[in-house]
């Protein structure tokens, strides 16, 4: 069957069922029904934030039990449509109840790992504002946990690098004594991703959150930064992979895998959602989404340190790194 992938050459067909025949499938209705439809190791990632039964608009508060339990089914399907390759990236913050907190991502590990997933990597997503508590340390973190099905997983280090602080570091011993001691793409970006403050600044990502005056704020109200999910993307997935968001809202997700020629999946129990993740994307192969674009991080030499500079065998006759 002649796929319709239709990257950057005309308005994208969608469909609303899982069909191989698309590349972008936006579904509205309930996840574990939904989740049913679609083969058994079929897709590369599976990014999502899902609800966290804190009586946002679209969701009925319930106790913690009941809701881990709701939990479950999802669950078992997302491990079970996750390919030998596969990542899952599951991004909670706390559940509260009589201001007792419930860190969702403990309660999460245990469901992944009895399933047989391995944790990678739990990535703490740092922001810089938020509600202000009185009787307790405001909140200004949440947690991506990033779990495999198997060893044997897709790993894109290179294409998520960010600037080294000291770029003009050198061995000062052994075989390689003189030579750069860095890698000319950049360092590991870590395990913290930040908001606002520059990553050479900080050695962290820089993702700022989205809020009223961000480009890419829609009504939803507690919206991925696309930024964020590029990230996942671009590490854990190859071009042509399957990225699916279970809870996708607005579609952030399937934005963030199209962007890079990844086939994208969404689900969202709302109408009201999942019309604006329709006009989201049509406006990203129109070419007239507001998105905040994958920020390459400020680079501010002060000039005065040696090693803040770039080595000479790096350098372009500009002066800009030639190996990037
Ligand atoms: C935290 S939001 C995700 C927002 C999304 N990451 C975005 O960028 O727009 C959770 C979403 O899950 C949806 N939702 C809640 N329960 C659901 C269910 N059982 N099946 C499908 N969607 C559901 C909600 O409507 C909401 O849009």
């Amino acid at each position: 069957m002649v796929s319709k992938r239709l990257y950057f050459d005309g308005p994208p067909e969608i469909s609303s069922e899982f069909d191989t025949s698309y590349s972008i499938v936006l579904h509205e209705g309930y996840a574990g029904e939904f989740l049913k439809t679609i083969p058994d190791n079929e897709i590369t990632l599976i990014v999502t934030s899902p609800p966290y039964n804190i009586g946002k608009i679209y969701e009925n508060k319930r106790s913690i039990e009941q809701y881990l339990e709701e939990q479950e089914e999802v669950i078992n399907e997302v491990v079970r449509i996750l390919s030998d390759d596969g990542s899952i990236c599951w991004e909670v913050g706390n559940y509260v109840e009589k201001r007792e907190v419930f860190p969702l991502d403990i309660f999460f590990y245990d469901m992944f790992k009895k399933r047989g997933l391995k944790l990678r990597n739990r990535i703490i997503w740092r922001f810089g504002h938020g509600l202000h508590a009185s009787l307790r340390f405001s909140g200004r973190y949440e947690t991506i946990l990033w779990f495999t099905k198997s060893d044997d997983y897709k790993f894109n280090l290179d294409p998520v690098r960010i600037p080294a602080k000291y770029p003009g570091k050198r061995h000062f011993k052994g075989p390689n004594k003189g030579k750069p001691s860095g890698n000319p793409l950049g360092k590991n970006p870590s395990d913290v991703w930040e908001v606002v403050a520059s990553d050479w600044e900080k050695g962290i990502w820089e993702i700022p959150n989205v809020k009223a005056n961000h480009p890419e704020k829609t009504q939803h109200p507690c919206q991925f930064p696309v930024e964020l999910v590029e990230r996942c993307v671009l590490a854990l997935t190859d071009k042509d992979d399957w990225v699916l968001d279970p809870y996708c809202g607005v579609g952030s997700a399937l934005i963030a895998g199209l962007v890079h020629e990844r086939k994208g999946i969404g689900c969202d129990k709302e109408h009201e959602y999942v019309e604006v993740a329709k006009k989201r994307i049509k406006a990203l192969f129109g070419g007239t989404l507001k998105r905040r674009p994958l920020g390459k991080p400020i680079f501010k030499p002060t000039g005065s340190e040696r090693v803040s500079k770039l080595p000479d065998e790096w350098n372009d006759e500009e002066g800009d790194n030639k190996l990037l």
